[in-house]
């Protein structure tokens, strides 16, 4: 394991989730960039220290030495990075090479990277050859494969996956396979209450609140949930496809999905025709319902005395999404709340720090959107922690994710 009083820097440092990893470990932030004000007022406010604006300006030799690298760095600028391998080196004026830039100058004993899961995918794999490539070649060792991890799966209730990038350097050790099975069948079940406030304790909670207009969507798709005796479609249910097939319909570039979608509601609509077409005369008169708001994506389970509102939803562009209430949906950087539905109120800024492991006493930024924003960017600090310990050498977080 590392020896307590390390030093780490905090690049895209954001509101800090490495920082709190880092220093729940024993670390100590020697530098931190992020060119956000907002973030670096945050930061400020919560660490005492002021974050450097654009990493692309700072040099490396500016920043004093420390042992361990982090950054999740902005996942940009990728999509030509396979094309261009073998020419020339296809990291630069990316973000990723910066952080290669500082590591090369350092030489860490160790780096935490962390991004969007789509880069394990990304322009076929290109992408993430080329940071494998580069980050060994920097003289790391690092997991052939990017390991992708989520809240969600150590039972904190948030579906977050993202891929951590852990990076040993060649002299100071290996890094063993980190293995999970997500198909456990003892994954530690979410409480989503245990980040919960009581309405109580909300300052100003009635600002939360969804509105009447809000409620009466949910009532409507509620009855029919309940009227269809929660026999759905096995795909969203579009509203202006519940009518029996037509030849009319002009479905000219439709694509596939669509077009299965159409097929489903038309037989569902023929299934329950008697129940849907008056559900359909009182939508009529729903006024969210008749502002495009149409469709309804249920990402749950189908007991028959399910209702609305036991769930978790988010009110979509086109209609409403509603999940079982064991874990959130990942927090996003562009605002889409969501709702409990049990509570009829938006989750507040400090159930989204909750859901990101920020310990209650983080100092969170007064203006909500920036608040929500924060969090949605942020890092999950108990995933964080888990993946250093792992990287670091902890004998006990390694034994419990290796094969068997
Ligand atoms: C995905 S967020 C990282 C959040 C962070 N891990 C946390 O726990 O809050 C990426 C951050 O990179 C910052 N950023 C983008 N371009 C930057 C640059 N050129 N220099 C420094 N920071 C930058 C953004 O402002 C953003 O806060």
């Amino acid at each position: 394991m590392i020896n307590k009083g390390f030093k780490f820097i905090d690049l895209f440092c954001g509101i800090g989730g490495f920082h709190q990893a880092m220093t729940s470990l024993g670390g100590e932030c020697v530098f931190a960039s992020d060119i956000d004000k907002y973030c670096q007022q945050t930061y400020f406010e919560n660490y005492g220290i002021k974050p450097v604006g654009d990493i692309t300006k700072v040099k490396a030799e500016e920043i004093e030495p420390f042992n361990v690298l982090c950054a999740g760095f902005p996942c940009q600028a990728f999509s030509h990075a396979g094309k261009q391998l073998g020419f020339n080196d296809p990291t630069r004026g990316t973000l990723f090479f910066d952080v290669i830039r500082i590591a090369k100058h350092h030489m860490p004993e160790y780096m935490l990277l962390e991004n969007v899961k789509n880069l394990a995918m990304h322009d076929n794999g290109n992408t993430w050859e080329v940071i494998y490539n580069t980050i060994q070649s920097a003289g790391y060792n690092v997991l052939r494969a990017p390991v992708i991890f989520s809240p969600h799966f150590i039972g904190l209730p948030q579906n977050r996956e993202r891929v951590f990038i852990m990076c040993v350097r060649k002299d100071v050790g290996d890094i063993p396979e980190f293995y999970f099975d997500v198909k456990k069948k003892d994954l530690p079940e979410c409480n989503l209450q245990s980040i919960l406030l009581e309405d109580d304790q909300i300052e100003n909670v009635e600002k939360y609140r969804i509105n009447q207009k809000q409620i009466d969507l949910i009532n409507l798709w509620d009855d029919l949930i309940k009227g269809v005796k929660c026999d759905l479609p096995g795909c969203p249910i579009y509203g202006e496809f519940l009518h029996a097939p037509s030849e009319n319909e002009d479905t000219t570039g439709w694509p596939t999905w669509k077009l299965d979608y159409l097929r489903k509601n038309n037989a569902y609509y023929l299934k329950h025709k008697t129940f849907i077409d008056s559900w359909l005369e009182r939508a009529s008169k729903v006024e969210m319902y008749q502002n495009t708001r149409r469709h309804l994506e249920w990402q749950t389970y189908r007991g028959e005395d399910e209702s609305m509102w036991n769930h978790i939803m988010q009110f979509r562009q086109s209609g409403l999404r509603v999940k079982r209430a064991t874990y959130f949906p990942a927090l996003v950087a562009i605002v889409q709340t969501s709702i409990l539905a049990m509570r009829k109120r938006y989750v507040v800024p400090r159930e989204c720090a909750r859901m990101q492991s920020f310990p209650d006493t983080f100092k969170m930024n007064p203006d909500d959107h920036i608040a929500y924003k924060q969090f949605g960017n942020s890092v999950n600090v108990e995933v964080v922690k888990l993946f250093a310990k792992f990287m670091f050498g902890d004998e006990e977080v390694r034994r419990k994710y290796t094969r068997k």
